[in-house]
């Protein structure tokens, strides 16, 4: 079946707002008397607000209420949306732009499927929420990456079957849900990240449109 449609990740996709995740982690992790350092920040790329908070108190997890994660997913997001409200169209990354452009010109339906929260903020900041024909994000669904649910829902705003479209990720997490929904695949980052994708390039600005669709 031809390709019909493509669903983008939005975080490290589209934008960076890798740094800003880890800002305000780090800000609670402080509070919170625990360690966390970028390396440790890579393991939360892609991840839902909950699993991150959870692989950042590691064993001490058992310590805390569920108000208390609670609180502190709030508090993280609190510091998160502040560091937000700086971003501009400026902050898409290289090549994003000739991205959605190269697929609308392709005459593709294009939606976001992301894990975040925060997408229409996002989205809207960085000016190009009126691009995508669907909007799937962490409000979309209940489980996340690496399940596939919240590609199958993008699929099934844009009414296009998972066989006709393709996923473009930057994270192991959703590789696999792409993988696991039955959709072509495509992974930005390095081979022990993303290597489980159909096809690979190391950042958007490089991604081949021609050779995916296979032209
Ligand atoms: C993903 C990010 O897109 O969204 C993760 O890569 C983040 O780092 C996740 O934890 C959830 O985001 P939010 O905005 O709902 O806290
Ligand atoms: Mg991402």
């Amino acid at each position: 079946m031809p390709i019909q449609a493509f669903i983008l990740d939005l975080d490290g996709v589209l934008t960076d707002t890798a740094e800003y995740h880890f800002r305000a982690w780090k800000r609670l992790a402080d509070e919170e008397g625990v360690p966390f350092d970028r390396r440790a920040n890579e393991e939360l790329r892609g991840v839902s607000r909950r699993r991150s908070l959870e692989l950042l108190l590691g064993q001490r997890v058992a310590d805390y209420s569920e108000e208390q994660m609670e609180e502190m997913m709030d508090r993280k997001n609190g510091y998160y949306q502040s560091f937000l409200e700086s971003i501009t169209g400026d902050d898409l990354l290289p090549g994003a732009r000739e991205l959605i452009d190269g697929l609308k010109r392709r005459g593709l339906r294009i939606a976001i499927g992301s894990a975040s929260k925060n997408t229409r903020i996002v989205l809207g900041k960085l000016g190009i929420t009126e691009a995508f024909d669907g909007i799937a994000d962490g409000h979309s669904v209940t489980r996340a990456k690496p399940a596939p649910d919240v590609f199958i829902h993008a699929a099934g705003q844009l009414g296009v079957p998972a066989v006709a479209c393709v996923v473009v990720e930057d994270a192991a997490s959703g590789v696999e849900a792409a993988l696991t929904a039955g959709m072509l695949t495509v992974g930005i980052g390095p081979q022990e990240r993303v290597g489980n994708a159909h096809f690979r390039y190391n950042s958007t600005e490089d991604t081949d449109l021609n050779e995916i669709l296979g032209c």
